[in-house]
């Protein structure tokens, strides 16, 4: 017999069915509970409600778990190219050889960007933050590339999938380029997804970029650890908007603005941009951590504390690693490493940060990998989008195949005044 549980509501007992998923985590399923007793769940920040099941990403914070299809990410990290994980994310499987060449091939294929996707760019104002003009390009994506009204609808999801891996990272690169009034590099059928990504940055007509694998290697880590995340901010963004049936570039393009707040992906900046500001303006750390504490002051600990994770951060600990390994490679000595290190010994032996299992997150170091891959501050944010795009499409995906999938449309619990009559102007009274 299925598992169940009882609630007792005004004097009523109602039984409700439990999900177990195959990790054993348990849930509640409430979807007869209004109808059954005219009660809703009120859960602001959705903390402890699960939107779906998903058989993509499974995470366990207090242990600091966290596995791609059953994968532990310490061995994709170690292992896998961010085009194979991407494959197993979206696909549910590590692909066979043939699968993985056809692949790669079809990413080499759709990664030329319409040329007239240039002119937006040059017309966007300078100082654009580029995730703002990469929310608004990958939805212009979709006038450029409409669905073949040849294609069955799997065939025209898979070339948009491909479409969006592929041009989303040509179109990071181009807009960097544009911005320093550089002219734009075009992807080469001779790289592999992560080499080309950094030759179409940083490559110029007099002086060529000289592709170093340790520094493509980094890139394939940073993008493996950020694939996936399940139901996440921006995930949960494109599962909604795409809980609409709008098309797949549309959706995405909602995970992009919800990746740019500062509390989610765009903490990457907001950790350099911190590290900066210590660095250059000398505050001490006792300063730093007394500021963080404070409830009376906005700062906090950048890098630091996760909804989820009540322990490390299983990517930190891999991409403190790979930052480490990058700064002795390529022989850098970044002073805000000093400040991080510094930084994360004086919070872990704090008794708040402690008390309350705050612990650096992925971003903590991960900004100090792209400033050793040469990627601008104001790209960091980008660098995490292009990663979570697999995570995005895989989680649109899995909604988009469920026969069941349902309109998102949570409820409320009104607080406003009571029913008022409409007054017409003339006879409104004064107000303060
Ligand atoms: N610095 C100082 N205090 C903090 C921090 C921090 N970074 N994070 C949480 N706290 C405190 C918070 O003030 C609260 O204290 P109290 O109980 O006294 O009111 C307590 O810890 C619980 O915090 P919360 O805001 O209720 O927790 P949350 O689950 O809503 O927040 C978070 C999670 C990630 C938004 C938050 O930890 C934060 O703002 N961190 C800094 C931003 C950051 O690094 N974000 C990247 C997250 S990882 C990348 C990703 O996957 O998106």
């Amino acid at each position: 017999m299925s598992e169940t549980v009882q609630l007792l509501i005004d004097g009523k007992t109602v039984e409700l069915p439990v999900v177990t998923g195959s990790e054993g985590e348990k849930a509640i399923d409430i979807g007869r509970l209004r109808q059954l007793t005219g009660y809703i769940t009120l859960d602001p920040g959705f903390a402890n409600t699960g939107s779906c099941t998903s058989a993509i990403t499974f995470m366990n914070g207090e242990q600091g778990v966290l596995r791609y299809r059953g994968i532990p990410v310490e061995q994709l990290a170690e292992r896998s190219t961010f085009v194979e994980t991407a494959y197993l994310l979206i696909n549910g499987a590590l692909p066979t050889k043939p699968q993985l060449v056809n692949w790669s091939q079809l990413l080499n294929r759709h990664s030329l960007v319409h040329e007239d996707m240039q002119i937006f760019y040059q017309n966007f104002p300078r100082h654009s933050h580029p995730m703002g003009i990469l929310s608004a390009m990958v939805n212009a994506l979709r006038s450029f590339y409409p669905t073949l009204p040849t294609s069955t609808a799997e065939e025209a999801i898979n070339i948009t999938v491909t479409r969006l891996i592929s041009k989303v990272r040509t179109m990071a690169a181009m807009s960097y380029k544009i911005s320093r009034g550089h002219r734009v590099v075009y992807p080469r059928p001779d790289l592999d997804y992560c080499a080309n990504f950094l030759n179409m940055m940083f490559d110029n007509p007099v002086q060529p970029y000289t592709i170093d694998p340790r520094l493509v290697r980094a890139l394939n880590v940073f993008w493996i650890l950020h694939a996936d995340h399940e139901q996440n901010c921006s995930t949960s963004a494109v599962r909604l908007v795409g809980s609409a049936r709008v098309n797949l570039y549309a959706s995405i393009s909602a995970g992009v603005s919800a990746l740019w707040g500062p509390l989610h992906g765009g903490a990457n900046q907001a950790v350099i941009e911190m590290l900066r500001a210590i660095h250059e303006g000398g505050e001490s750390m006792a300063t730093v951590i007394a500021r963080a504490k404070d409830p009376n002051d906005p700062f906090r600990l950048m890098g630091f504390g996760h909804r989820v994770y009540k322990t490390r951060d299983p990517r930190a600990k891999i991409m403190k690693q790979v930052c480490d390994e990058l700064l002795e490679a390529t022989q850098v000595n970044d002073p805000l490493l000093t400040i991080a290190v510094e930084l994360e010994k004086w919070a872990l032996e704090d008794e708040y940060f402690v008390s309350r299992d705050l612990y650096p997150n992925v971003d903590f170091y991960s900004g100090i990998v792209l400033r050793a891959l040469g990627i601008p501050t104001n790209m960091f944010t980008v660098m995490f989008a292009i990663g979570r795009l697999p995570g995005w499409i895989a989680q649109w995906k899995e909604g988009a195949d469920d026969p069941d999938w349902k309109l998102y449309r949570p409820r409320q619990i009104y607080t406003g005044p009571p029913v008022n009559e409409y007054v017409p102007i003339a006879e409104r009274e004064p107000r303060e």
